[in-house]
């Protein structure tokens, strides 16, 4: 038996809905996405405003659905259960992609499933081109989170570490603040960095020496804004100060990455989650890896980023696993604050 998942993803700001098809036999297929990012309607504000979020995705959700059914071919009475991210998110950015999944699979009369979102980010490797085997130890990097995760099958995941303060994405993001930078931060502080030099100001790398697999970016971004107080506005110090701000994060998230394979002693490393999309920390883990004969697997950058796919993915392989909670009840409940251990 195959299954067909329509998934829809409204934890922040991206709407993302994907059509996933898992058979019986063979790897999981992407059948069509669609996702519409709310990066300009949060611009002039600096950062994501909730209630904006929330008023977006409803208007989002059902005509980026229809788009996916017709890429795909398909009609609603194709699907075999509707899927959406229960939490953890915004409250009522989540309520909405949750009433429009439940609502809609309670008028075809099929299941929805409630989907962990970053359950969703440690299964989406198995729709890339290369998709891992497991076990394996995932290196999660989103704006939300930072975590280590050992990875044994579905459902089977250990926190082998995570960070105690702000998230890698957040310190890129918050970084890139003080450097006058426009939100989201990350990609234009990578962008400054490529002109300028790493080791021009000494910054912490928190934790790096902690002996556990546990993250700190908080330190970080207090010592950016002391250095950025520093500097004149010459373009190149801030380059500078950009190219000395992402070593930082980057040595960080490398050395513990390669800490946690020694200690569970897999050969396996998969890496998801926005930050992911960072061409330093791709090479590095590249060049990490290759030294110690590690594969290492990064999702293309639409499956790093959040996306409808990687929700529908993660209904559709839990439920064939006999795991997921397909449900029939025309009620739902969303959980912010979700921490993974307790799927
Ligand atoms: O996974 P994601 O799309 O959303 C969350 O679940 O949070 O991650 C977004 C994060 C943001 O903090 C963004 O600045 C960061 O990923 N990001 C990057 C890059 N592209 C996205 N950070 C550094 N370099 C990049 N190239
Ligand atoms: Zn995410």
């Amino acid at each position: 038996m195959s299954w067909r998942v329509l998934g829809f993803e409204s934890s922040c700001d991206e709407t993302g809905v994907a059509l996933v098809e898992v058979p019986a036999a063979g790897p999981p297929r992407l059948l069509a996405q669609a996702l519409h990012s709310q990066i300009e309607l949060h611009q002039d504000y600096g950062g994501v405003v909730p209630e904006l979020a929330s008023r977006d995705h409803i208007r989002r959700a059902l005509p980026l659905a229809r788009s996916v059914l017709q890429e795909a071919a398909l009609a609603l009475r194709d699907l075999d259960a509707i899927a959406y991210t229960q939490g953890p998110g915004l409250a009522g950015a989540l309520l909405v992609g949750a009433g429009v999944a439940v609502s809609l699979a309670a008028a075809l009369d099929k299941p929805s499933i409630a989907v962990h979102h970053l359950e969703g980010h440690l299964l989406s490797p198995f729709l890339s081109s290369d998709p891992p085997d497991f076990p394996f130890v995932c290196l999660l990097v989103s704006g939300g989170h930072t975590q280590l995760m050992r990875v044994d099958g579905v459902g089977r995941y250990e926190l082998l570490g995570e960070t105690i303060d702000d998230a890698a994405g957040e310190a890129f993001d918050k970084s890139a603040k003080l450097l006058g930078l426009p939100y989201p931060g990350g990609p234009h502080l990578a962008k400054l960095a490529e002109k300028g030099r790493k080791d021009a100001f000494p910054l912490p790398r928190p934790l790096l020496h902690s002996g556990n697999l546990d993250f700190s970016f908080a330190g970080l971004k207090t010592a950016v804004l002391t250095q950025s107080r520093k500097l004149e506005a010459s373009e190149g110090s801030r380059a500078d100060l950009a190219a000395s701000t992402q070593a930082a994060i980057v040595e960080v998230l490398l050395k513990k990455s390669m800490a946690a394979l020694k200690m569970t002693g897999l050969q396996r490393l998969v890496v998801a989650g926005g930050v992911g999309a960072n061409r330093s920390l791709r090479e590095q883990l590249q060049r990490a890896c290759d030294r110690r004969g590690v594969r290492l697997h990064f999702p293309e950058l639409a499956l790093c980023t959040d996306n409808g796919a990687m929700i529908a993915l993660a209904a559709a392989m839990r439920w064939q696993a006999g795991l997921a909670c397909a449900s029939k009840a025309a009620s739902f409940e969303v959980r912010p604050r979700w921490p993974l251990a307790e799927i």
